[in-house]
């Protein structure tokens, strides 16, 4: 008994932000400055594959460890620690209730985890990895947790990841309570509300991004005046907007304020001191692309956003896909590498632990 190993597999999708986050008011609780609002994508295209595994038979010396596509990497950072504390707490308040329980909350636990798309190149392997992380563990901790509690402590790990606990159209609601218990992602529409909705994945570089997220925006926050002008003004509308797009599935719209955001975003990268670029030469043409695809269309049928990193992705309706894929293709097919075309993913809040 003693050498049992206990187990658990999940995988978590990519979400693709259409109202960004970008700002901690609060960096060691991971509070944000601004709502945002994402859109998750399948898993059968992008995810994070990640296995929690624990035993009383792995040696205490060792500790927690992740091996991450295939490498050892760091656990003893203060935000993968808060995780592995919040559900290390819940599983123990369990194992107190109910002294049959064996005691995995005693034991080190070693994690495994792959992307099957680039690492920390903005295609949110951040959001991925640990809503997979938490929700992995709490798998293996068998905790009866909702997706809203293991959204609010994947924010801990990385804000964006909290949104990656859901399918469909997804909000991340800042909240105002000051030890965060109210900062976490809410379902705004299913994905089946929207079922024509298409990201196209321009993978421009795979390479892993100089100024990580996390480092970025906090310079954008110490140093950016126009940011003060985006979390005032420009992100409360946009949320307003983009929430009224989806719900009358309005793609002008939404392709618009996506646009803006991504543009309002990368603008307040660009007036940080010293400036931060994610966007290169090639993540350009793709603007000026999307904006001749529309011209010619003589409406919007295409809508460009870039995270923090200068590999695109560009929202369309399946009924534009030739048009959209196919003019893109053309123009930038020496240039970029990688291309996926993907959908929506439909987790339903109110599934199971590790269907989907
Ligand atoms: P991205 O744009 O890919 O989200 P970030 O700079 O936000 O880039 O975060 C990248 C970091 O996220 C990685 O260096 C790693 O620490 C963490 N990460 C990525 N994938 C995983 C994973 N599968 N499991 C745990 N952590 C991960
Ligand atoms: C540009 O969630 O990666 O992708 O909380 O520091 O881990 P940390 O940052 P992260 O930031 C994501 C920034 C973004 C926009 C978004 O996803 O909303
Ligand atoms: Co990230």
């Amino acid at each position: 008994m003693a050498d049992k190993v206990y187990r658990a597999s999940t995988t978590a999708p990519v979400n693709i932000a259409v109202v960004k986050y970008w700002g901690k008011r609060d960096p060691k609780l991971n509070l944000p400055t601004n709502s945002s609002l994402s859109v998750t994508l399948s898993q059968a295209d992008l995810r994070t594959l990640t296995t929690a595994s624990c035993s009383a038979s792995y040696p205490s010396s060792e500790g927690d460890s992740l091996l991450l596509n295939g490498e050892q990497s760091d656990v003893a950072g203060a935000r993968t620690q808060a995780c592995f504390r919040e559900l290390r707490a819940r599983r123990r308040a369990l194992e107190d209730a109910d002294a049959s329980l064996p005691k995995l909350s005693t034991m080190p636990v070693r994690l495994v985890s792959e992307n099957n798309f680039p690492t920390a190149a903005g295609l949110a392997s951040s959001a991925a990895g640990f809503a997979a992380l938490v929700r992995a563990i709490a798998n293996l901790y068998e905790l009866p947790a909702s997706p809203s509690e293991l959204s609010l402590i994947a924010r801990q790990g990385s804000g964006s990841a909290c949104r990656s606990l859901f399918g469909g159209y997804v909000a991340w609601r800042m909240g105002d309570a000051a030890d965060g218990s109210d900062s976490m992602a809410d379902q705004v529409a299913e994905a089946s509300h929207w079922p024509d909705m298409r990201a196209l994945i321009l993978v421009v570089s795979a390479a892993k991004k100089g100024v990580s997220s996390t480092s970025g925006m906090q310079q954008t926050v110490a140093t950016s005046g126009l940011f003060q002008e985006r979390i005032a003004k420009v992100v409360p509308q946009n949320m307003a907007a983009m929430e009224k797009a989806i719900a009358e599935r309005d793609f002008a719209s939404f392709a618009e304020v996506t646009m803006r955001d991504s543009n309002s975003f990368h603008a307040t990268c660009a007036d940080t001191y010293p400036p931060i670029f994610y966007m290169n030469d090639v993540s350009r043409a793709a603007i000026r692309a999307v904006e001749q695809i529309n011209a010619a269309a003589g409406r919007t049928v295409a809508a460009y956003t870039f995270d923090a990193g200068p590999n695109a992705v560009i929202y369309y309706l399946e009924k534009d896909t030739e048009s959209v894929v196919g003019t893109l293709y053309h123009v930038l097919g020496g240039e970029v590498g990688g291309w996926k075309s993907t959908v929506v993913q439909g987790l339903k809040p109110s599934m199971s632990l590790d269907e989907g």
